[in-house]
């Protein structure tokens, strides 16, 4: 595993965006695995800008979703479906059919979670997969004692991250769905490169359990030490207790 210690969100947002675009100009169709929340914004928003300025040709890219929430109306603006669109596809002028994600509004959850597995596979297998990390250690959706060897599945979030996720439904605990699905930490580690950004101090504990603490499912995160492609960017406030 390596950490990258940068300044702040945005440097790390440059760093990331760079090694995304290096891959691409490598692999012009790679899968990405991209995240949501707050912490990937400077990321997509670097690498928009590079797209921009002709420094790295997206067309070909195609994005894989990490998780989504269970029960949302199709097209409520915070399911990740509607965020990954916004935030990532529309700005690197994709196409929707460069994108792929689980049906977190399918009748049938289990097999939409099956489903969304094979279909990883079946393009191959995710080439870069960015990943945000919870005040709880959680990477995807998978909290605390999630097995490290977890496939696609429906999970319940914790309060936790309810409360964390408060924000982007106004507010109001009440309206934060109480299941998602998840890439497992199985599926999760099966990427080719693990990119694990950090930003703020109300991460820096996570961060040191994960990077510094014993590989254990209290701390889904710690299970990038398993992996032979990890790298954790992270801020200096994310990387403020580590030793
Ligand atoms: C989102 C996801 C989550 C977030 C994590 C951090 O797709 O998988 O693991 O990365 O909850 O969220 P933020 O970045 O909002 O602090």
């Amino acid at each position: 595993m390596e950490v990258v210690i940068v300044e702040d969100a945005a440097a790390g947002g440059e760093v990331v965006a760079q090694s995304i675009a290096a891959l691409l100009r490598a692999a012009p169709s790679a899968l990405l695995g991209v995240a949501t929340g707050s912490t990937p914004g400077p990321v997509y928003r670097a690498l928009t800008a590079k797209v921009e300025a002709g420094e790295v040709d997206v067309s070909s890219a195609r994005i894989a979703q990490l998780d989504e929430y269970v029960g949302l109306p199709t097209g409520h603006p915070e399911s990740y479906r509607s965020v990954v669109l916004r935030e990532v596809v529309e700005p690197l002028g994709l196409g929707r059919d460069s994108f792929m994600g689980p049906d977190g509004s399918a009748a049938d959850v289990r097999a939409a979670c099956l489903a969304y597995d094979r279909a990883l596979a079946a393009a191959g297998g995710v080439d870069l997969q960015l990943l945000g990390i919870g005040t709880d250690g959680h990477i995807g959706f998978n909290e605390p004692c999630s097995s490290l060897a977890s496939r696609t599945r429906i999970k319940t979030l914790t309060e936790q991250t309810r409360v964390d996720n408060a924000r982007f439904f106004g507010g109001d605990i009440e309206q934060v769905p109480r299941h998602v699905i998840t890439q497992g930490i199985g599926t999760i580690l099966e990427a080719r490169h693990l990119v694990l950004l950090a930003t703020g101090e109300n991460k820096a504990d996570a961060v040191a359990l994960a990077v510094e603490g014993p590989v254990a499912s209290v701390v889904p995160a710690s299970a990038l030490q398993l992996h032979p492609h990890a790298t954790v960017v992270v801020d200096e406030a994310a990387a403020s207790k580590l030793k």
